[in-house]
C-alpha cells in the first residue's frame, strides 16, 4: 500500500514537473502571435496591408509585376511562423526574394509603416506592434540592397 502510494505521488510530482517545464515556454511564445490575434488577426493585418503596398507611392511601382495574392499567402505564414504561431514559412530565402530588386533603407521603412498602419486598424496594441516590427527589423540587411 505504502509502496503504491509512493509510485502515486512519484508519477503525479513527474507529471506536475513536466507540465510546468512545459507551460510557460509555450504561453511565452505564442504571445506576440495571440497579440495580433491569431490565424483570424494576422490574415486581416494582411489583408488591410496589401492595398496600402499598391497605393504607397514609395513602393508602389516595385510590385507591378507580382501576384500579390501569393504575397499576401507568405506574409501570413512568415507573421504567423515569426511570432510563435504554427505555420512554417514555405516562401523564398529573404535574400533571393529581393535580390535585384534595389529596395533603399526608405522603402523598407516604408513598408514597416504601412504594416503599423494596417495593425492599427485591426485594433493590435502598439506594444504588440512593436514586437512584430522588432522581429521583421533583422531582415533589413537582406531585403535593402541599394
Ligand atoms: C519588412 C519588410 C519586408 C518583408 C517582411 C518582406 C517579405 C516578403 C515576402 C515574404 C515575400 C514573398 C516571398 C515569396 O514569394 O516566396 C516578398 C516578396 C516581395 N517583396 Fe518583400 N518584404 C519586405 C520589404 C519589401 C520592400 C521594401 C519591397 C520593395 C519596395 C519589397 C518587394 C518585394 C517584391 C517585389 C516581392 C515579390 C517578388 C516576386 O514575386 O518575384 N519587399 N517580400
Amino acid at each position: 500500500m505504502n509502496i503504491t502510494r509512493t509510485w502515486f505521488s512519484a508519477i503525479a510530482a513527474g507529471a506536475l514537473l513536466a507540465l510546468a517545464s512545459l507551460a510557460p515556454v509555450h504561453a511565452a511564445d505564442d504571445v506576440t502571435y495571440r497579440g495580433l490575434g491569431g490565424q483570424q488577426g494576422i490574415k486581416n493585418i494582411v489583408a488591410t496591408l496589401i492595398p496600402l503596398i499598391k497605393a504607397d507611392p514609395r513602393i508602389k511601382e516595385s510590385f507591378v509585376d507580382t501576384d500579390m495574392k501569393n504575397l499576401a499567402m507568405r506574409l501570413e505564414e512568415q507573421f504567423c511562423a515569426l511570432t510563435g504561431g504554427p505555420c512554417v514559412y514555405e516562401g523564398e530565402d529573404m535574400n533571393d526574394v529581393h535580390r535585384g530588386l534595389k529596395v533603399t533603407n526608405a522603402q523598407f521603412n516604408a513598408l514597416a509603416e504601412d504594416l503599423q498602419i494596417a495593425m492599427e486598424r485591426n485594433g493590435v496594441p502598439s506594444h504588440v506592434q512593436n514586437k512584430l516590427v522588432a522581429k521583421l527589423a533583422p531582415m533589413q540587411r537582406a531585403i535593402v540592397t541599394k
